[in-house]
């Protein structure tokens, strides 16, 4: 059976307003070699892909801290750490180990050298099944689903802002090396890509 990382619920209060995280974001490229905790990891999951905790709409549990086209969610967020390859399950909140090599390196050569991605504590790999949104809109569910990859990756980046953590986004990487080095079943596709770590000051 596969590792599973259970993560602490997220704290869906917070402590730095939304505006002082939009004002202060700014790509880091610069980061310590050191883990982030599990709190951290939950809140950036959560934020990326996460359960709403409760809606007005009366169907609490069906949707996600991230609007999708038809609430088709095509995607699945995969986390590289210092300690493997996880797979982020956003109905039990928990990250699946996929394996316990640390793949940061792989990632930043199929990033076409980004050595900042082998250094911070963690990538985070948005995966696309097509399908699932193409399945409903036909080719225009195509442009939904990066649509979709842009609101979680700026999820991402202020909840990082908000914990004093720095974040990059990267769109420039080989889909296929990403492919492979993440070993991805043949329905799903690398889109998008979020490094998020501790600063060097
Ligand atoms: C779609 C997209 C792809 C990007 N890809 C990369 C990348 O591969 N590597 C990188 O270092 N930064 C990447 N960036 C970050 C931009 O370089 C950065 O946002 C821009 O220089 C503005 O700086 P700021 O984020 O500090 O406001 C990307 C940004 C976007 C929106």
């Amino acid at each position: 059976m596969s590792r599973i990382i259970k993560l602490p619920e997220p704290d869906t209060k917070g402590t730095m307003p939304l505006e002082k995280a939009i004002a202060q974001r700014r790509s880091c490229r610069d980061y310590l070699a050191e883990a982030l905790t599990q709190e951290e990891m939950g809140q950036l999951c959560w934020a990326a892909q996460g359960k709403a905790p409760s809606t007005s709409s009366g169907q609490a549990g069906r949707f996600r801290t991230v609007p999708s086209a038809g609430a088709t969610y095509p995607l699945e967020v995969f986390v590289a750490l210092g300690e493997g390859l996880f797979h982020y399950l956003p109905n039990e909140h928990y990250l699946e180990e996929l394996t316990a090599e640390d793949i940061r390196g792989k990632i930043a050569a199929a990033a076409w050298g980004q050595e900042f991605i082998a250094e911070a504590a963690a990538t985070f790999i948005m995966a696309a099944e097509f399908e699932r949104t193409t399945g409903r809109y036909g080719q225009r569910g195509i442009r939904y689903v990066f649509m979709e990859a842009g609101h979680a990756a700026q999820n991402i980046h202020l909840e990082a802002e908000a914990m004093g953590l720095g974040s990059v986004a990267v769109g420039a990487f080989n889909d296929t090396a990403v492919s492979k080095v993440l070993k991805l079943p043949t329905n799903l596709e690398p889109v998008y890509m979020v490094v998020a770590g501790r600063y060097k000051r």
